[in-house]
This record gives C-alpha cells, structure tokens and sequence, in this order.
C-alpha cells in the first residue's frame, strides 16, 4: 500500500467547506446518500466528464456522442433482463426491522447495537427475497400498471435501443462506438462511501461495435485505453490496476470483463467496468422488438450481430478518485499545508488573481487581468488576508497557478505567477501571461494508442 495522508473524512470535510459537494436537502437533515455539487465541485465534475468526451468522442473518428432519455419503454427493460435479473438478494431482521444486503451481511452493523453484525441483536433474520434495484414510477395521471415505468439503472440501453438510427444516420460501421453520459438511478441497499456508491449517479459508457471474431482485440484495446486515461490526467499509476473477472463472476451474457481499480481510503474498489457484451443486447432487443439490428456490410455482402466491447465509468466516481488522489499536505506541522493537486485540466479554478494592496491601483490592474483571462478559462479574484493565506486557500481548492499585482507591477508591467505543487514564483510581462497560461492549463493529448 502507498503512504498516504488522505482519509475519506478529510475528503468529505474538504468538500462541504469549500464548497465542492454538499448533503442533499441538508437544512431538511439530508436524504440517504444524495449529494450535491457545490460551485467548485461541478466545475470539477464537468472538467471530468469533458475530459472523458474529449479523448472518447470529439478527438476520434469512431465515437460518435448520445443523449438519451430517462424514462424508456418498460420493454427496454424486460429485454435487457434487467426486470428479471437486476436484484439483490435481501434479508430483514426481524426484531429490529433492518433490511441488509445478505451478500453484504459480515460487513455491516446492526441499527440498533451498532457493536454488532445484523442478526446478532436477538433478532432473527428471513431467509434471502430478491429486491429490484430499479425506481419504479408512473407515467401520465394514473397509477396503474400499464403505466409503470422505470428511471433507467444504466445509459447502455439506450444506446442499444438507438444502434439502428445512428447506423443509418451517422453512415458508420463496425468497428465504431456510440457514447454517453447521464444520470442513471439505483436503489442501493447499501449506499455509502461519500460519492462513491450513491443511488442516483452519472455514468459515462460507450458501447463499442465490431464484428465477431474482432471482439477480442478490441476488448484489450480498451482496457489498456482506459487505463491509459486516468493515469494522463495524473492519477498515481500505483494506485490504479486493472482486475479481471473470474468465470464465476462474469454476467451470464458477457464474455470477458474485467475492473479498472483504484486503491481508495476505503481498499481497492472497482472504478469502470470494461466487459465483452457479445451479442447478448441487440439479439436481446431483436427478439423483443422484432425489429432487425442486424448489420449488413456492403463491401463484403455479409450480414451480422455485431459484438459489444463496453467500457463503463462513473463519473462521479471518476470525481471522488480524482479527488482523493490528489489531495496531498505538506509543510512542517507548525505550517501545514493542504493541497489538491489536480491535472491543471480538472481543476475547477485554474488561475486566482490576487492584487498585493487594496491600493495604488493594484486592485484596478488585477481586474483587467481577470478580464484578460476570463474568456479562457476559470479566474478568481481575491484581494481578502495576506497573500501567504490567499495562497492556501486555492492550494486547498487545487488552483494550479496564482499571478499577484504587486509594486513592481505599476512600473513595468510584469506580475508573479506562482506555480501550485513547487511554489515557486517567476516574473513574467503581462504581455506574455494569457500565451503561458494557456499553454499550461491545456489538456494533455491523448494517446496514440494502436488500434486492432
Ligand atoms: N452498463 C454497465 C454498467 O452499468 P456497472 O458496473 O453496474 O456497469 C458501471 O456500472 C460504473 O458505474 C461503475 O464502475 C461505477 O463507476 C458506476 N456506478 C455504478 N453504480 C454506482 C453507484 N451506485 N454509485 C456511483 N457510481 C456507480
């Protein structure tokens, strides 16, 4: 295990102080895992999601993009097994009325003797019932049956429900990707963990279509990809690992699946999922459907289902890692300093503009500079505390750089920038300062990895 200072209570302290992710409804006392970003942390989030966009969809000729909605046809769902399948199984206490994952039994505590394992209050457990993990609702006035619907558990089904439409209308063909990202919605017996496992969640999939027989190739194409994307947008590589399945833990349809991993203050837990889907889903909606989602390639005259190689990240997730990984201290104990460390990318400010007096023109001078860089990226302007504290303060939100208004400033035009992780500061002309925050601030390429 690598030495770290990071605990998730730091993390979620970080968070409510700084605005980054709130409680949900908290003047009401909260709900159940429910969170909400605050102004930094959607920023951050955001920066996350389009960073996955950018290196998924905009920078390649074979992704194209997908916004699909919520609420589907109640078919979707008995199609793709997720009405039959989609459950855990669940256990009640009799004395105390818990309900408890009955897979998850050793690690969780009693409600009522928190000391003690579910069961261990005197209370007698029922045997396991499978409870669906779907929401359920109603569409239209009345609440009958007929007019059940469900908040999707995934984005995938929309994408396999729309493979006809954007085959005929983007003219693609295997091999090619469709992505998306959006809310999808669980009932988690067992949320927890901050952002980590919550029930309402944004995830960020491509389901990747290619011919049978290719599906391998790819499937390791895509693992290494992934893998590639979180470290280039500085997670520790040390930190990250790739887990395959056992065949004992494969979905029945999938072929081969394997976790991206990430060591949280909580143990490695899985971050995205990548799995060979076969051809389980379009032959699942073709079936129910009667529509056919097969493919006919021109040039070779031959017709086929195509494989799925699917690589499925959460985004909230994603953000939570993001910022466990980066949060560092440093300084001796007398002054010690908390830091988010993030890819200049990801954060959510990236430059702070801080006039050294509140006089002799210094806040005037820090405004234009704000101007200046405003149209490029995410400035802030304060002028509040000595500059040693104004300093800290974005250290702790992961602003990479800091530029102050100083003397100097009024007399020849060049202002400090002051680099976050060395703290070191250089001098540089204003002329110049838009051309080298730009530059440092862009997001890294990304990578040229060979496709199959
Ligand atoms: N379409 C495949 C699929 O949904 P999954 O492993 O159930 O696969 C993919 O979910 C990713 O979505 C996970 O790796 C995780 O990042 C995120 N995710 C799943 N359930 C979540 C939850 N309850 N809270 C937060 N993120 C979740």
């Amino acid at each position: 295990m690598v030495e770290s200072v990071v605990t998730m209570e730091k993390i979620v302290n970080l968070c409510k102080r700084r605005g980054f992710v709130f409680p949900s409804s908290e003047i009401y006392g909260g709900l159940g895992s429910c969170w909400d970003y605050g102004p930094l942390g959607v920023e951050l989030k955001r920066n996350v999601k389009e960073a996955w966009w950018r290196d998924v969809v905009t920078s390649r000729p074979d992704v194209v993009g997908l916004d699909c909605s919520i609420m589907m046809h109640p078919k979707v769902w008995e199609a793709s097994g997720h009405i039959a399948n989609f459950s855990d199984p669940m256990v009640d206490c009799k004395k105390c009325k818990g309900r408890f994952r009955a897979d998850h039994i050793n690690d969780l505590r009693c409600p009522e003797k928190p000391s003690k394992r579910p069961g261990e209050c005197g209370g007698e457990l029922t045997e396991p019932r499978n409870f669906n993990l779907m929401f359920k609702t109603h569409m239209g006035p009345v609440e009958e049956t007929a007019a059940v619907v469900y908040l999707r558990p995934e984005t995938a089904q929309g994408i396999f429900v729309n493979f006809l439409n954007v085959v005929n209308s983007a003219r693609l063909r295997p091999p090619f990707g469709i992505a998306q990202i959006g809310k999808s919605f669980r009932n988690e017996i067992t949320p927890g963990n901050f952002l980590f496992r919550t029930r309402e969640f944004e995830q960020m999939e491509i389901e990747f279509f290619v011919k049978p027989g290719e599906d391998d190739a790819w499937f390791e194409y895509w693992k290494a990809t992934r893998l590639a994307w979180y470290k280039r947008y500085g997670i520790k590589p040390e930190r990250l690992r790739l887990r395959e399945h056992a065949s004992d833990e494969l979905a029945h349809y999938a072929k081969g699946c394997a976790d991206v991993e990430y060591e949280f203050p909580i143990g490695w837990s899985e971050l995205e999922g990548i799995a060979n889907r076969t051809d389980f889903d379009l032959n699942a909606h073709m079936a129910t459907s009667g529509k056919d989602l097969s493919f006919f390639d021109d040039s070779t005259k031959e017709r086929y289902v195509p494989y799925v190689i699917e690589p499925s990240a959460g985004a909230d997730r994603s953000t939570l890692a993001y910022l466990v990984d980066s949060y560092d201290e440093d300084g001796p104990d007398d002054d010690r300093r908390a830091v988010l460390r993030l890819h200049p990318a990801l954060a959510p400010v990236k430059v702070a503009i801080f006039p050294l007096m509140r006089k002799d023109g210094h806040p005037e001078k820090a405004q234009e500079l704000v101007e200046l860089l405003r149209p490029n990226c995410a400035v802030m302007y304060d002028h509040a505390g000595s500059i040693g504290r104004r300093y800290r303060r974005q250290d702790e939100i992961g602003t990479p750089f800091c530029v102050t208004v100083d003397h100097q400033t009024m007399t020849d035009d060049t202002v400090t920038l002051r680099d976050r992780d060395s703290m070191e500061q250089q001098r540089l002309p204003i002329s110049e300062l838009l051309a080298v925050v730009k530059e440092k601030i862009a997001p890294p390429a990304p990578a040229a990895l060979l496709r199959p």
